[in-house]
């Protein structure tokens, strides 16, 4: 896969919830191995974005599979962990509100409240129960992809169309116009 694999809104699977992968076998370590490659391929072609993370919807399969980078501070560390069937069991703190992006909606970035701790439990491809306790961007990364198995779009969770910008191809952000705000559904 690459990045032309990777769909984006208004594309209607993006508002639809996925479903939980009852048996993982070769065909779900392709997918984690096929939607890695998308994000890097992506990640390759925009000059000031980092690829963070996936979810199955993203390349158009229904599965509750994400992928997530392992270091989000090297873009030389290409490494990933697979998380199937992700859940937030607890979320805790005060929600607070932090620029987000995603691959599947273009060049638009937008404050999002998120919780600043979050317990999730998932599978590993191995099949095997694993817990994680993220805080801070980790955090906000699992809120964000949970969000992409249950067909919510982080531009779905902006309060205020003042709150969306437009990253131009200097890097730079600025005001989005009120008329290509992007739709809910
Ligand atoms: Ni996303």
């Amino acid at each position: 896969m690459n990045l032309d694999d990777i769909i984006t809104i208004p594309d209607p699977k993006l508002r639809e919830r996925s479903k939980r992968i009852g048996h993982i076998d070769e065909s779900t370590r392709r997918m984690a191995r096929d939607m890695i490659a998308a994000t890097l391929d992506w990640e390759a072609s925009r000059e000031h974005e980092f690829g963070a993370a996936l979810a199955a919807v993203q390349v158009g399969q229904m599965d509750r599979l994400v992928v997530i980078r392992d270091d989000f501070d090297d873009k030389a560390n290409k490494s990933f962990s697979v998380f199937i069937n992700p859940e937030i069991v607890k979320a805790e703190g005060e929600p607070t509100e932090e620029l987000e992006g995603c691959l599947s909606v273009k060049d638009i970035y937008g404050s999002v409240n998120r919780y600043p701790k979050v317990k999730v439990k998932a599978l590993n491809l191995d099949g095997q129960p694993v817990r994680v306790t993220a805080t801070g961007f980790l955090a906000r990364v699992f809120q964000h992809e949970i969000d992409h198995t249950n067909g919510i779009v982080f531009v779905d969770r902006v309060d205020n169309p003042r709150k969306l910008f437009r990253l131009e191809s200097d890097g730079k952000f600025t005001a989005l116009n009120p008329t290509e705000t992007p739709t809910k559904s």
